[in-house]
């Protein structure tokens, strides 16, 4: 019944040691698959929305984390968050075939989209950490955080055997 969802996997993890230690009110996981990094927020936020394009992921997050919310990013939403955060779907692709990996051109088409409608929901110096790799064009995404009104910047990479991941820390100018 709760198979049609990411699998918690290398870069999940890598996004949930990195942003365990993150504290304040009220925190926002988009993309939130399994409900993984929702889970790992709601032991330091006293509010932790979920949402996800997938109806199927949310019932599986819906069994570890309350408020989950079917919707593109954060669209469904009117609330200012502290921190957000986005394990993104960065593989290249030309179409979306699976929303759980498909990025579209150059792993940039989901995830400016997503790091848009993000901008519209975080306070003044709120926090937005996105997950993306060395298969997408990250310099361009950053790029792209930048002219969306943030400042960007690469805070992590972990080399995996057939790509990098890049963790990168944006603040809401
Ligand atoms: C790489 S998975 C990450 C899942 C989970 N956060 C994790 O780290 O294990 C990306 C997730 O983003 C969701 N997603 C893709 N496009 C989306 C969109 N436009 N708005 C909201 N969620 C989206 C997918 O359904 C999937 O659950």
């Amino acid at each position: 019944m709760f198979d049609e969802y990411y699998k918690p996997a290398e870069d999940t993890f890598f996004l949930a040691d990195y942003i365990q230690n993150e504290k304040g009110h009220a925190a926002l996981d988009i993309g939130t698959g399994s409900g993984f990094l929702a889970k790992v927020l709601s032991d330091k936020f006293e509010l932790v929305v979920s949402t996800d394009i997938s109806f199927s992921a949310l019932k599986k997050a819906h069994t570890v984390v309350k408020n989950c919310i079917c919707c593109n990013a954060a669209d469904g939403l009117n609330y200012n968050f502290d921190l957000a955060v986005c394990n993104l779907p960065y593989l290249p692709s030309e179409k979306i075939t699976d929303p759980a990996t498909d990025g579209l051109q150059e792993g940039l088409g989901v995830a400016t989209n997503i790091i848009k409608s993000t901008s519209n929901v975080l306070k003044k110096n709120g926090k937005l950490v996105y997950l993306t790799s060395s298969l997408a064009n990250y310099m361009e995404l950053i790029r792209r955080s930048k002219s969306l009104g943030f400042s960007a910047k690469i805070a992590a990479k972990k080399k995996l055997f057939f790509e990098e991941l890049i963790l990168v820390e944006c603040i809401k100018l």
